[in-house]
């Protein structure tokens, strides 16, 4: 009998077992075993011994990055694409991975770079439909193949020799020696392997798309982050226009840059000004605040709506988008508590108007005050003074406690002449701030 070309390993204790069962026969662990291509492997012995390098003798990585042309990409990356390195850019279905690659090939293409797409979910027909919509007529002129073999698509890296390479998706191609399905773990690390090895030996960087589910994990790979030298992230939803890049792991730059982007119908659009089109359009209404955040390094002005209203469920609805479902449990807690503002018995909705995240504490106040707005049905805005600006983090015995980059929120506010901003440097407490927002309406009646 020929010995199968896959084994399965248990990735709790490494048990190797020839097939796959649903608990580790070695630590009884359930749902542990992961296929694995089994790869002719030399003894340590044969092997020649490497001579290790002082690092002052080690040449620095010359940075000649490959840019894309795409402004709020570059910059997420860390001036470009790496010469032979791996990006992953994981995102959900419809959000435009397809569409950022191929926009971002076309550009390398005009700045006489080899470039190469794989597609392993789409047509070459499919893939020329969506390049023809694309300003950029050099998307025209990307040479494409359709095939999900992993052993084609590596022949075909290697005859090419690309630049850039985009595999979209990495979750669709299959290495024919795994039994796996396309898209299990076993599948999309052999495959997300043997591409960077021909990456490393040939220089080519390679962009894997890849696809997250609901949770925001990759589906599947996990492994893959570890694996790759940059973990982009796609985010926002498919319905919406505003969608954000942002890097979570950049092995050549920094994590804390994002870009913001608008899907329109020929392509991808950098929103070069994202708070000027946030405030534009923030509504006036109840429940309207505008939050001072920090996307990356860079502050941005967003709109953070509040909707409650008389529950009729048990328990009653807590729903978030864009924001830290956690975070609004606690400032509901911190409300009830310390600023009289009890809402046991109604749903709650929050939202980021424009489909950003904002993942982080300095966005507490914003949706106390934006909750407290709704609960009374009174909007805090004003003729005179336009939207109430805000930022901070609320702890638990309802003070208000300083964030990060305050300076640049609240200058990113006086840009658009929103000011004073209501923030930890001018109050102590939840209690207090809340006092400032109600004065700042027109009605002043927002009471605790
Ligand atoms: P796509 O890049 O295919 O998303 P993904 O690869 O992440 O699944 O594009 C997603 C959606 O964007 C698709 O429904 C069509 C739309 N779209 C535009 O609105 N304008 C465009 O110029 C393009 C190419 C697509
Ligand atoms: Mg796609």
């Amino acid at each position: 009998m020929p010995r199968p070309a896959s084994i399965h390993v248990c990735s709790a204790c490494g048990h190797e077992s020839a097939r796959w069962a649903g608990q580790c026969p070695g630590c009884g662990e359930w749902n542990t075993l992961v296929e694995e291509a089994r790869h002719a492997t030399t003894p340590a012995h044969a092997a020649a011994p490497a001579r290790p390098t002082p690092l002052s003798e080690v040449n620095a990585i010359d940075h000649a990055r490959l840019r894309t042309a795409i402004g709020e990409l570059d910059t997420v990356l860390g001036g470009g694409i790496v010469p032979g390195s791996l990006v992953l850019l994981g995102g959900p279905p419809g959000i435009g991975k397809s569409t950022l690659t191929t926009m971002a090939l076309a550009n390398l293409l005009a700045a006489g770079h080899r470039a190469l797409y794989v597609s392993a979910e789409e047509s070459a027909a499919q893939i020329k439909l969506r390049a023809e919509r694309l300003t950029n007529p050099r998307a025209l002129s990307i040479p494409v193949i359709a095939e999900t073999d992993l052993q084609t698509v590596l022949a075909t890296i290697e005859r090419e020799r690309p630049a850039v390479c985009v595999i979209d998706s990495v979750q669709t191609l299959h290495a024919p020696e795994l039994t796996g399905a396309p898209g299990s773990v076993g599948q999309v690390r052999e495959a997300a392997g043997r591409i960077m090895q021909l990456a490393k030996a040939r220089n080519v960087a390679v962009l894997l798309v890849g696809h997250v589910t609901k949770e925001g994990a990759l589906a599947g790979p996990r492994v893959l982050e570890h694996l790759v030298d940059c973990v982009l992230q796609f985010e926002g939803e498919r319905e919406r226009t505003y969608r954000t890049v942002r890097a979570v792991k950049n092995r050549f730059g920094s994590t804390d840059e994002a870009g913001v982007f608008e899907m329109r119908d020929d392509g991808l659009i950098e929103v070069l000004d994202a708070s000027a089109r946030f405030v534009g359009e923030a509504t006036r209404g109840p429940g309207s605040v505008v939050l001072c955040a920090m996307e990356g390094s860079r502050p941005l002005l967003v709109e953070v709506q509040a909707l409650v209203y008389t529950s009729e469920l048990v328990p009653p609805r807590r729903v978030v988008a864009g924001l830290d479902r956690n975070r609004l449990a606690l400032v509901l807690a911190v409300l009830a508590r310390h600023a009289g503002i009890g809402l046991g018995a109604a749903d709650v909705f929050v939202n980021v108007v424009g489909g950003v995240r904002v993942d982080e504490p300095g966005a507490d106040l914003a949706i106390a005050l934006a909750v407290a707005s709704a609960s009374k049905g009174l909007a805090l805005h004003s003729e005179q003074r336009g939207p109430v600006a805000c930022f901070g983090e609320l702890g638990l015995t309802g003070e208000l406690r300083t964030v990060a980059h305050s300076e640049r929120r609240v200058a990113e506010a006086a840009r658009f002449g929103l000011e004073p901003v209501i923030e930890p440097a001018h109050h102590a407490t939840l209690k207090s701030a809340l006092r400032e927002a109600r004065a700042a309406g027109d009605r002043p009646a927002l009471a605790a």
